[in-house]
């Protein structure tokens, strides 16, 4: 299970034929440090182990496709016994041609006596100065000292061009070994909100929820949550990113989850909302009913050749014409729509890509007016909700909403490839229906 150290090649292949003269550089993510010297576990850059499969941090990658002896390059942490005694093996300067397919490479201690040679004949550089500071620094005195040579040498990289340009287009489109490695993650995803669904019942501690869920992530062998798990009873689901997970719960509210687990690296993502007591209250039922029908017309626009932004338009307009039926908004449909008028309700939009990251990286729009067209092998989540907060301001000219309705938060979300011919939901493992969420 994963991808073939073939695949990674091909990947850089892709890369290459997209570089021109250009080369292009590629930095590892530095360790994060949790608390004095106690660092998180490690999680690489993206794009990063997109073209490598390496984990480690304090490592560069390069592409020079001109370059006459050396094509793809790596900069790796040397071996060092002491080092690795405390912070586990690395992989070695030795070991990371044969391992990971470098044409050649350098202790990234050598930084400054190897890369200059790699980037001297590009036209342009490719490299992201997003991430970075101090790196960027040392990017940038290396092409300073390139252009000074300009006026000798006639060429040097004259332009620096974002390296996302290279890559978010690829990983836009999920290959065969990607699109398994995210079966995996999204069916260990769908197991743990199964048992967490079991599990949960009044006076029961949110946190003990989430424990559940996260035992199940690492038992199945996932690497742990692909984000921090949202166990939000009450009125809390009314928080959209709530994570505090303490509260406890009670009998007559819902239970909202929001938990996905990673599988070398590929993430799920999935939100139930259920009643802790096994039973909705006649609000919550209907606008859970509401939610779901939203969620399913959704659903059904996430085909290849739709724009991008067409489930989403499905799911506000059923919601809308719901919550006007409830009478919780009133007035002319599409100009509550065209003026937000919704968005005390439903304030988030109804997906996002989802891969190597769980907002997944990629474009949305092909330009300012243009939504990307669905193609086969996107991955994407369908997540409409409605929250109506104790809190709730509604928008000018609306009606006060009554309290009965109030501390009701549901979302519904569900991992979706776009196919050839339709789409297949890769998280349809979870139960969804009113009946199931009651049982
Ligand atoms: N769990 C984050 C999201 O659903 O987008
Ligand atoms: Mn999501
Ligand atoms: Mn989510």
């Amino acid at each position: 299970m994963g991808i073939s150290a073939q695949e990674y090649q091909q990947r850089r292949e892709q890369l290459m034929s997209k570089i021109g003269g250009g080369t292009a550089i590629f930095r590892s993510a530095p360790m994060a440090v949790m608390h004095n010297d106690v660092e998180y576990i490690y999680r690489q850059d993206s794009d990063f182990y997109y073209l490598t499969g390496f984990n480690e941090p304090e490592a560069v990658a390069v592409f020079a496709p001109h370059h006459n002896e050396h094509r793809f390059i790596l900069f790796v942490q040397p071996k060092d016994a002491l080092q690795e005694t405390w912070t586990g093996y690395r992989c070695g300067v030795e070991a990371a041609t044969e391992k990971y397919g470098a044409d050649v490479a350098y202790s990234i201690e050598e930084l400054d006596q190897h890369l200059l040679q790699y980037l001297a004949n590009a036209d342009r550089l490719y490299y992201n100065l997003g991430r970075d500071r101090s790196f960027n620094e040392q990017i940038l005195q290396y092409w300073q000292k390139l252009l000074a040579g300009f006026q000798r040498k006639g060429r040097v990289p004259t332009a620096l061009e974002d390296s996302r340009v290279l890559t978010h287009p690829m990983r836009l489109v999920k290959s065969p070994a990607e699109i398994e490695v995210m079966r995996k993650a999204t069916a260990l995803s769908a197991k743990a909100h199964n048992r967490a669904r079991e599990f949960a019942k009044p006076g029961l501690y949110e946190y003990q929820v989430e424990a559940e869920i996260e035992h199940t992530f690492r038992l199945d062998g996932s690497m742990g949550s692909a984000y921090p798990s949202i166990v939000a009873s009450g009125a809390n689901a009314c928080v959209l990113h709530y994570i505090d997970n303490n509260r406890q719960m009670e009998d007559n509210e819902l239970l909202l989850i929001d938990a996905g687990c990673s599988v070398d690296y590929y993430n799920g993502d999935i939100t139930r909302t259920f009643p802790v007591g096994g039973k909705f209250t006649p609000e919550q039922k209907v606008l859970y009913e509401l939610v779901l029908e939203s969620q399913l017309k959704a659903i059904d626009q996430v085909r290849v050749g739709n724009p991008y932004n067409l489930y989403h338009e499905t799911a506000v307009s059923v919601l809308v014409d719901g919550l006007i039926e409830l009478g919780l908004l009133k007035g002319d449909k599409e100009e509550i729509i065209k003026e937000g008028k919704y968005k005390p309700f439903y304030m988030h939009r109804t997906g996002h890509w989802l891969g190597l990251d769980v907002h997944d990286v990629g474009a949305y729009m092909k330009d300012q007016e243009t939504w990307q067209t669905l193609q086969p092998g996107n991955i994407l989540t369908v997540e409409p909700g409605l929250y109506i907060s104790p809190y709730i301001q509604p928008a000018e000219g609306q009606p006060e909403i009554p309290d009965r309705w109030k501390g009701i938060g549901i979302r519904i979300e569900d991992d979706i490839l776009v196919t050839e011919d339709g789409n297949d939901v890769l998280t349809a493992d979870v139960a969804k229906s009113v009946a199931a969420m009651e049982s």
